[in-house]
């Protein structure tokens, strides 16, 4: 029997709202399987114990996830916390220590979910947008200075290096040949001087390697706009770590609801343990009335099995995912219904 050691995070608001129900859901796939999941959960690493002890996790935080086969995480942030000390006493220190420097998020259109976009229709959109994780706008480097004074300045600066942006574009290009499609490659060389034609130039240079790959550049926001018009034209999207998370949300939309969405912060090397989370955050305002959708937690679960190398039993729960939604009309109130999380959550595992 396979047995894999799996470290949970539930944090603030709806995340532990969302994680209950992706363990269920493991629990039930696990035993139809054969796996033996362990779990560990971190259950006070959160706002509230930064709100009492001034830390998000304790001083060994990383070093205690170190050995888990993997991570599942819930959400983080509180309305009581800044959000940049939240997250980066938490998210962002994970993503980094652990190399997990893709941020996978697929898309797709589910029959049975209306979304709000007219060229969005079950069967005609499946992309995955390849967020670059670990550097990009996301930088320590900056400062405020002249605070309080006429000439107050905030500057942040934008790091890529050649080795990320090539790792990165690696793993999207490599996808996109599986797939048997086509790569997007976002950017806004037109008004982004340095940075962003650096990030063209590798672009060129790694397409070079994957002769086979169709690939484009379109500037984020001209592809912002087409994601909206004709999401189904896009198969593999490739982008910074800042136009990446705008990108995801974005399309999550598209495709009915951002609660719905999965992602999965890859190590792919394998050196360290990955981590699954929904996109979406801890939506203060619904957190504590049980009507969170629990599927981007649940469909981050099933990337997770498929990492941990149990495609058949991921597929498992996406098949239940999909019976659930084509073959009831019990939703929660993000996508039109009145269910709440332990009802939706009851009617899937009737599926497994
Ligand atoms: P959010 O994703 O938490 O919420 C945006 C909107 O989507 C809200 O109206 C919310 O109710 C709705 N929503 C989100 N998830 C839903 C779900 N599962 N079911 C139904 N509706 C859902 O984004 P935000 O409001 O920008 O951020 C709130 C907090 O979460 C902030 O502190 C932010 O920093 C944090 N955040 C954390 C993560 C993370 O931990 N990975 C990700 C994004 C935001
Ligand atoms: C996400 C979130 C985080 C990010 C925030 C909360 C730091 O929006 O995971 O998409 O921008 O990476
Ligand atoms: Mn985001």
């Amino acid at each position: 029997m396979t047995t894999h050691r799996i470290g949970l995070i539930p944090g603030d608001g709806i995340g532990p709202e969302v994680l209950s129900p992706a363990r269920l859901v493991l629990d039930a796939v696990a035993r139809r399987h054969g796996l033996t999941l362990t779990y560990t959960s971190y259950d006070d690493w959160s706002c509230e114990r930064y709100l009492r002890e001034g830390a998000m996790m304790p001083d060994d935080g990383i070093d205690r996830l170190r050995d888990r086969d993997a991570i599942l995480l819930g959400a983080v942030g509180h309305p009581g916390v800044p959000d940049h000390v939240s997250l980066w006493g938490l998210l962002i220190p994970i993503r980094r220590a652990f190399r997990q420097y893709v941020n996978l998020r697929p898309v797709r259109v589910f029959e049975g979910v209306d979304g709000p976009v007219r060229g969005a229709r079950p069967g005609e959109v499946d992309l995955v947008v390849v967020r670059e994780n670990t550097e990009g706008e996301y930088s320590e480097i900056g400062g405020l200075f002249n605070r309080g004074l006429p000439g107050e300045t905030a500057v942040q600066e934008a790091v890529f290096t050649r080795a990320g942006v090539t790792r990165v574009l690696d793993y999207a290009f490599a996808l996109a040949a599986r797939r048997g499609g086509r790569l997007t490659s976002a950017t806004k060389s037109n008004g982004i001087v340095h940075t962003m034609p650096f990030w063209d130039r590798i672009v060129a240079e790694r397409a070079a390697a994957f002769p086979d790959v169709p690939w484009e550049r379109e500037h984020i926001d001209a592809l912002a706009a087409k994601f909206v018009l004709d999401p189904g034209r896009f198969d593999v999207v490739v982008a910074s770590n800042l136009f990446g998370d705008i990108l995801s949300d974005l399309a999550a939309a598209v495709a009915g609801s951002i609660g719905i969405a999965p992602a999965a912060n890859l190590n792919p090397e394998r050196e360290f343990p990955s981590m699954f989370e929904p996109v979406h955050g801890s939506a203060p305002d619904i957190a504590g009335r049980g009507v969170a959708n629990p599927l981007g937690a649940i469909r981050s679960a099933a990337m997770m099995l498929d990492h941990l190398g149990h495609p058949a039993a991921a597929r498992d729960v996406t098949d239940a995912v999909v019976s659930v939604l084509a073959g009831t009309d019990v939703r929660t109130p993000d996508l039109g219904g009145t269910a709440t999380t332990a009802e939706f959550t009851d009617r899937l595992l009737a599926f497994l």
